[in-house]
């Protein structure tokens, strides 16, 4: 009797199971059998707080309050709802959650340019497992980062969250951040794919780009970082290229993306809803987010009468079970809610440190010694920028601010400047309560003005300090983009304070250090001579002011260099003719067709091709005010007679380095490369590798190898829809920056190669 009881109950579960499996990492295309129409649809779309769907049934809604999205959840397979959050420096979720006292804050690490600006690949995973470990334990799947858009154009609103203007550089932090995060089992989402260099219109707006361009500049940075990250997944932006919406795009999304790279992850929208929904699916875009049923319903519908194959939708729906099955909501992870806030805060210190730029440094003016009298100017320095607004912005516990950061490190602090700043953010804040709406706007945060000092006062505090510290903000973010006055440029009131706090020091003998507490590229030309010292620590997150006293003490010798050029003027950067620079409205969402389209608005044609940041000022000999990759130590280095020596697919370039100076110190070699004539015209040098020393005590040595493919070589050939490298000496260049080439060695190509590719990316003329 009990042996038929087991028989029937074996024959039960078998029937059972074979008609409704559950999930498991190696029944996949069983349970992609068992689903309906309405199943598979559901799982292509995002939103599990609408989850119940009709006919699916609901239940086992993933959610992390705060966090940017969801997929949806299919109880009846065992398919989990999973959680997505933004990204780039940190998670971002709400602090507080109803019915708790119990607070949810995360880390605030550096913005992705500083983390770039660290030039090491060992830190930046580092920092992203860190904070890996907070997107596990605080319940989410997928963190939405990096943002790893080209800085095209110093003014994009969203610089800051992006890394350089060189893909090498770009492409190296994105893969080397992808692999910290999923070090703890949770996903990346790389983004914004592709061409999404500006903010103005960013929904709509057409980037309009030679296929040589894309190619060498905005794909490039994604290829390295999908080759050498494998991030799980990929966000499409809202934009369009070359005359379709990237997230509609087959040759972007599959053909590019998969076929020629190799990904095998899922795409997901960046967040909205176009109208194309099933172009959209075609085009091997795996999830729409944030999701509606509208998008469902398309899907159905289009499957129903033909439109959609049932083949395409599998494809897709395989992919999110492939990824679903990695997620730590399907393995039953337990988060704690509770990750080591306090040993990450010191990670974020640490990487501000290291990343952190010294740009001027007269007479050895930094180090201090730490104790000296200082008057501390600009209201940035008590309402200290630790990131940008919008999604990249995280709910952390704390900022420091520069007053507390140098009163910490042992500085004492000119009182009657304190109280008058302390007594004028109050006045200011309370300014700001008395207009409805401030400070409560999610993109646009209201910051302090900058107040102008009395020259007579700044005369007294002269007399009374050792030094002056400036501290000048800039914040930004999403949905809108700088302008060129009073943002890329100084305003009035900073110009004079920083005059006359220069002046009035100076005729004392005293110094004057100004700290840059940017988002973005600022003029820095006509009033750096005002500084003995600058230092440029962007934004960077919560401890970032405690770093800036660790490099003013000398306590870290700072390494950081400059991952963009920091131009005289705007107008030198070639993309600056095609930018919306004093665009007054916002974000634009109207259809082409309404109104006369706008240039730079409703399209932005990338005229200057590949000569973006120091392609075009080193190659036609524009002067800048900071080259690419500059940036100084309080030690020296030399550089030893390089090594090339070829490989079976390229080289490797190895080169020592020594510490000629009397304090420990780091450095990041710069490998540019020249190309030999014969083939497309090419910039006099592109970065093809670098890499960064260990702190090497003064006189200590250390032998840097770097190896550099022939495909890394190639430049792209629009008439040949290829890679080309031709045969001849390439000269191989070894440099602290862009303008300062220190060695040199001669690799030799024997034979010219080419490399073919699947997609073409024409521009097509679409009447706008
Ligand atoms: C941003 C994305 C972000 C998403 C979710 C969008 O507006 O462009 O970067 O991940 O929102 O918050």
């Amino acid at each position: 009797m009990k042996r038929l009881f087991t028989i029937l109950a074996f024959v039960g579960t078998a029937v059972f199971s074979y008609a409704q499996p559950k999930l498991a990492s190696d029944n996949i295309d069983e349970v992609l059998k068992a689903m309906t129409l309405q199943e598979k649809a559901t799982l292509l779309v995002g939103g599990a707080k609408a989850a119940m769907v009709e006919g699916v049934t609901s239940g086992m809604i993933a959610q992390v309050p705060g966090a940017a999205g969801n997929t949806r959840p299919i109880e009846r397979l065992g398919i989990p709802g999973t959680v997505l959050a933004d990204g780039p420096a940190g998670v971002r979720i709400s602090p507080t959650r109803q019915g708790t006292d119990k607070t949810f804050y995360a880390t605030g690490f550096p913005v992705g340019t500083l983390l770039a600006s660290s030039w090491d690949i060992d830190l930046v995973e580092k920092v992203t497992t860190a904070m890996g470990n907070e997107v596990l334990e605080y319940g989410v799947d997928v963190l939405l980062a990096p943002g790893m858009n080209i800085h095209r154009n110093p003014l994009c609103g969203r610089n800051f969250e992006y890394f350089s203007e060189d893909p090498l550089l770009s492409g190296k932090m994105a893969a080397a951040y992808v692999r910290g995060i999923q070090s703890n089992g949770v996903g990346t989402s790389i983004k914004h794919y592709a061409a999404n260099n500006q903010e103005t219109n960013r929904n709509e707006n057409d980037s309009r780009i030679s296929p040589r361009a894309l190619r060498e500049i905005y794909l490039k940075n994604f290829e390295i970082a999908v080759k050498e990250g494998k991030p799980w997944t990929v966000m499409s932006s809202y934009n369009k290229l070359n005359g379709e919406y990237t997230q509609q795009k087959e040759e972007l999304l599959t053909t590019t993306l998969r076929d020629e790279w190799g990904f095998d992850g899922i795409v997901m929208t960046d967040w909205g809803s176009k109208e194309n929904t099933v172009k959209s699916a075609k085009s091997g875009n795996d999830l729409m987010e944030p999701g509606n049923q509208r998008e469902i319903d398309r899907i159905v519908n289009a499957v129903k009468e033909g439109t959609l194959s049932e083949a395409e939708i599998d494809r897709n729906v395989r992919n999110m079970l492939k990824y679903v099955v990695k997620t730590p909501h399907f393995k039953g992870y337990k988060n704690s809610d509770a990750p080591d806030l306090k040993a990450h805060a010191m990670v974020a210190r640490e990487a501000a440190g290291e990343s952190l730029v010294l740009l001027r440094n007269e007479k050895e003016t930094l180090p201090l010694k730490g104790n000296e009298k200082v008057a501390l100017y600009g209201v940035t320095s008590i309402d200290f920028i630790a990131g940008g607004t919008g999604s990249g912005n995280v709910n952390k516990a704390y900022v420091v601010n520069m007053e507390d950061a140098l009163e910490s490190a042992g500085f004492t602090l000119d009182k009657t400047l304190k109280n008058y700043y302390k007594n004028y953010k109050s006045y200011d804040d309370a300014l700001k309560a008395l207009t409805p709406g401030a400070g409560r706007s999610f993109f646009n945060v209201p910051r302090i003005a900058e107040s102008s000092i009395p020259a007579a006062a700044i005369s007294k505090e002269a007399e009374v300090n050792d030094l002056a510290i400036v501290v000048l903000g800039r914040n930004a973010g999403e949905a809108a983009d700088r302008k060129q006055m009073d943002d890329f440029e100084l305003t009035s009131v900073e110009r004079e304070l920083l005059q006359n706090v220069s002046t009035t020091f100076r005729a004392k003998g005293k110094k004057v250090i100004v700290i840059l507490n940017i988002g973005g590229v600022i003029e820095t030309a006509s009033w750096k001579g005002l500084a003995d010292a600058i230092i440029l620590p962007w934004s960077p997150g919560q401890e970032g002011a405690n770093a800036i006293a660790d490099v003013m003490t000398g306590k870290v010798n700072p390494s950081g260099k400059l991952p963009m050029t920091f131009p005289v003027n705007f107008i030198d950067h070639p993309s600056s003719a095609n930018f919306p620079y004093n665009y007054q409205g916002q974000q634009v969402r109207m259809p082409f067709g309404r109104r006369a389209p706008q240039k730079d608005v409703d399209y932005t044609d990338y005229s200057e091709g590949i000569w973006v940041g120091y392609r075009h000022f080193v190659t036609r000999g524009v002067d800048v005010s900071y080259p690419f990759g500059y940036g100084l130590s309080y030690t020296s280095f030399n550089y030893s007679t390089p090594v090339v020596k070829a490989s079976s697919d390229g080289f490797d370039a190895s080169v020592t380095i020594t510490n000629t100076g009397s304090v420990a110190g780091k450095e990041v070699v710069e490998v540019y490369v020249q190309a030999p004539d014969g083939g497309l015209e090419k910039p006099v040098r592109e970065l093809r590798a670098f890499a960064k020393t260990r702190l090497l005590a003064p006189g200590e040595s250390q032998t840097l190898t770097m190896h550099i493919d022939d495909y890394s070589l190639a430049s792209f050939n629009d008439a040949t829809n290829s890679w080309e490298a031709p045969a001849g000496v390439y000269d191989v260049m070894f440099g602290g920056n862009v303008c300062d080439i220190r060695r040199s060695a001669p690799y030799k190509m024997k034979k010219a190669k080419t490399w073919s590719v699947k997609a073409s990316y024409p521009i097509v003329d679409n009447g706008i």
